[in-house]
């Protein structure tokens, strides 16, 4: 079947910013411990963090990295990692039913972030805590000297401040199974009341506030509307968390997903816009989809896996992703950019082990997973404006979305270099699909790079033992002749276009 797509200069979305790249390390599982640290493996470094991770990280691209939480951050100290390693203690973490030893606190992790080249964006604990740990941690992370938290953070190596200019006023509060949860109203006014005082210290900072746990979450919506009334003028962003995973195989539902990130988007800005207008604020609140994913959650659930047991870094929410899943973290991806004068901050939830593009083996191997090829690329290619694609293609029945169009894209254009990108899925599972694209609006008349993801085996994963079986290939047919681009995309595929 044949898909037709126009790009215009005109049908501009936004800049691009690069904190759409976001990613996220939890103190959860395997994530910090045995993730991004490992001290006796062979490639750490003096700090303990292994260097091929390192080196993956920067070859996926992210950003911005959100930490330490998550739901770990509901409970804890943050003062209890910081300071002489051998003094810090070892605590319980409720959340994942862990031992926490606080081996790598702000000041390593701020370490490890330069190596990196990422920017931090710390959450506070807004459930078992309150204003002042957060105006203390806030004093220790930023101010520059002669204070005493600052004296100390200089005392404890780091002469220079942090700097963390995004901030999480907690965590997923509307959940139950937050630690200290509370409703829309309670968390509204101490979200307010903190980022009132944060904003006192500094009022240049970005804060977050929290949204949603889910689009399926019985409050949601309400809860955006009571919290922003409480905090509107005070916050910056509002945070949205989803993440998706095939059901009862149903691959054709799963392979739509972006069809409920649109729809979680759409609310949460009518809804955040409703509340300024009311409040007569000129102001727009910005969007920060700060946790996404691919997770088989439903599966976790079943096996257990968060025991009975205190244990150090236990293998927690290891998903093995297939190509099908990169699929829908690729198509996901595509939704956030068309969102982008919205959605201005994201973090793909995680980074390492933990639902991750990457994985790693105590001293062992560190490799990439399906789901690091769509981000990976997109973070490289997508520059300068976000265009939104007028797009005429087929449909497709699915039993959780109704009819869903076979093909989505975005495309991104620099007029700086003259050159384009384009992202597009084919979500069809048996039918290849020929799009021609219109470029003559973009003038451009060659092809760079046409790169995509797909298997005869939409199951086929990476893991420890084969771990290259999937990644990309060259897109079977990318031409470009008189202004007309000509693909031919595999059914269930991922594709990205360089063009200049
Ligand atoms: O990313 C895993 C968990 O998902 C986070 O800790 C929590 O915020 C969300 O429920």
């Amino acid at each position: 079947t044949e898909s037709r797509i126009a790009l215009a200069r005109s049908a501009r979305v936004a800049t691009v910013d690069r904190r759409l790249f976001g990613s996220f390390v939890e103190h959860l599982g395997r994530c910090v411990y045995d993730g991004i640290y490992e001290p006796g493996h062979p490639t750490a470094n003096e700090d303990g963090f292994r260097l091929d991770v390192v080196d993956l990280v920067r070859e996926l691209g992210t950003t911005t990295v959100r930490y330490p939480g998550g739901n770990f951050v509901s409970g804890f100290r943050w003062e209890d990692s910081v300071g002489p390693r051998d003094q810090r203690p070892v605590r319980r973490d409720l959340a994942w039913h862990s031992l926490e030893s606080n081996q790598v606190g702000l000041d390593e992790f701020a370490r490890w972030l330069k190596l990196t080249g990422s920017e931090l964006m710390l959450a506070v604990n807004l459930g078992t805590r309150g204003i002042q740990e957060a105006l203390d941690l806030l004093e220790y992370a930023n101010h520059p000297s002669g204070t005493a938290l600052s004296d100390q953070r200089i005392a404890n190596g780091t002469p220079e401040p942090h700097d963390i200019r995004m901030w999480c006023l907690g965590n997923e509060m509307d959940g139950p199974w937050q630690t200290g949860y509370m409703t829309a109203d309670d968390y509204g006014k101490l979200a307010a009341r903190t980022a009132a005082a944060m904003k006192t210290a500094d009022k240049d900072l970005q804060l977050v506030v929290c949204g949603s746990s889910g689009s399926g979450m019985p409050t949601f919506g309400e809860w955006e509307r009571i919290v922003l009334e409480h905090s509107y003028e005070h916050v910056d962003y509002i945070s949205a968390h989803a993440y998706y995973q095939e059901r009862g195989g149903d691959l054709g539902s799963f392979l739509a997903s972006s069809v409920d990130m649109q729809y979680f988007i759409d609310t949460v800005v009518s809804t955040a816009d409703h509340v300024g207008n009311r409040l007569r604020s000129r102001k727009r609140i910005q969007v920060s989809f700060d946790e996404w994913n691919i997770w088989y959650l439903d599966e976790h659930k079943e096996s257990g896996e968060v025991g009975d047991e205190w244990r150090y870094a236990p293998r927690l929410l290891e998903d093995v992703y297939s190509v099908a899943d990169a699929v829908v973290l690729g198509n996901l991806l595509i939704t956030l950019l068309k969102n982008h004068d919205r959605v201005t901050s994201a973090s793909l939830a995680q980074l390492v082990n933990v639902i991750a593009p990457i994985m790693t083996e105590p001293g062992g191997d560190a490799w990439r997973q399906t789901t690091f090829f769509p981000f990976s690329v997109t973070s490289r290619l997508a520059a300068g404006e976000v265009l939104r694609p007028t797009i005429a293609t087929g449909t497709y029945e699915t039993a959780v979305y109704g009819e869903a169009d076979l093909v989505d894209a975005v495309a991104t254009f620099d007029e700086a270099t003259g050159s384009a990108a384009l992202f597009v899925v084919n979500r069809s599972t048996t039918e290849t699909q020929t799009v021609r694209v219109d470029v003559r609006d973009l003038g451009v008349d060659r092809v760079r790079e046409a790169v995509s993801l797909w298997d005869d085996d939409v199951y086929a994963k990476n893991t420890l033992h084969d771990q290259t079986r999937v990644g990309l290939r060259p897109t079977p047919e990318a031409t470009l002749a008189d202004g007309e681009l000509t693909l031919t995309l595999p059914p269930v595929s991922w594709t990205a276009v360089s063009l200049s």
